[in-house]
């Protein structure tokens, strides 16, 4: 039986999402699942690539995303998406689309991230250098009700990749 299903991890950038989906991952293949990761950096790479920070251009981008999880995860992948994914109507378009959907929000708050900046970005953005920058000048709408909550500014990646795989477990989509 085809038992795949999306975790959809969503929030501000430098919240975890990557290194969260990264530790579930590993997790899962520990378990014999198939599993890919569809990350944000990686997508706009390749499948994105030319895309910029436009609401119309981020729903683009979703929707690509949304569309290749639907084809692994009807295809019995476990698929990790790690997307700020801002926009509401977008992630439950992807929902809708998917069906066997679980929504993650990596919660942090933007001080934290900020003081994370792994890529510096947040620096430009409030310097002016970035425009439309999510948290600081571009929207994000947090989900209303996630399947999940974590918050990485007082939780471990490993402690938040656990919590993810017990409620997955909780909600029946883990096989065995
Ligand atoms: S989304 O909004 O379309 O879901 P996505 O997750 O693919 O975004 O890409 C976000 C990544 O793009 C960030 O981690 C960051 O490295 C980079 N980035 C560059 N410009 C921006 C911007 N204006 N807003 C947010 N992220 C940006």
């Amino acid at each position: 039986m085809k038992s795949g299903f999306t975790v959809w991890f969503t929030g501000l950038s430098c919240a975890g999402k990557s290194t969260i989906a990264q530790a579930v991952a590993r997790m899962l293949r520990e378990r014999g699942l198939q599993v890919e990761v569809l990350d944000g950096d990686v997508v706009r790479e390749n499948l994105s690539r030319g895309l910029g920070f436009s609401k119309a251009d981020r729903d683009e981008n979703i929707r690509r995303i949304a569309f290749v999880s639907k084809l692994l995860t009807r295809n019995g992948v476990a698929t990790l998406v790690a997307a700020i994914s801002p926009y509401r109507a977008a992630r439950e378009a992807a929902r809708r689309e998917i069906g066997r959907f679980v929504e993650v929000y990596v919660h942090c708050p933007i001080e934290v991230c900020m003081g994370r900046d792994t890529k510096g970005l947040y620096r430009r953005a409030v310097a002016g250098e970035i425009s439309a920058f999510t948290g600081i000048s571009d929207p994000y709408e947090p989900p209303p009700s996630p399947e999940l909550t974590l918050h990485t500014d007082k939780e471990s990646p490993e402690q938040s990749a656990a919590l993810v795989m017990s409620r997955l477990r909780e909600l029946g989509v883990l096989p065995g």
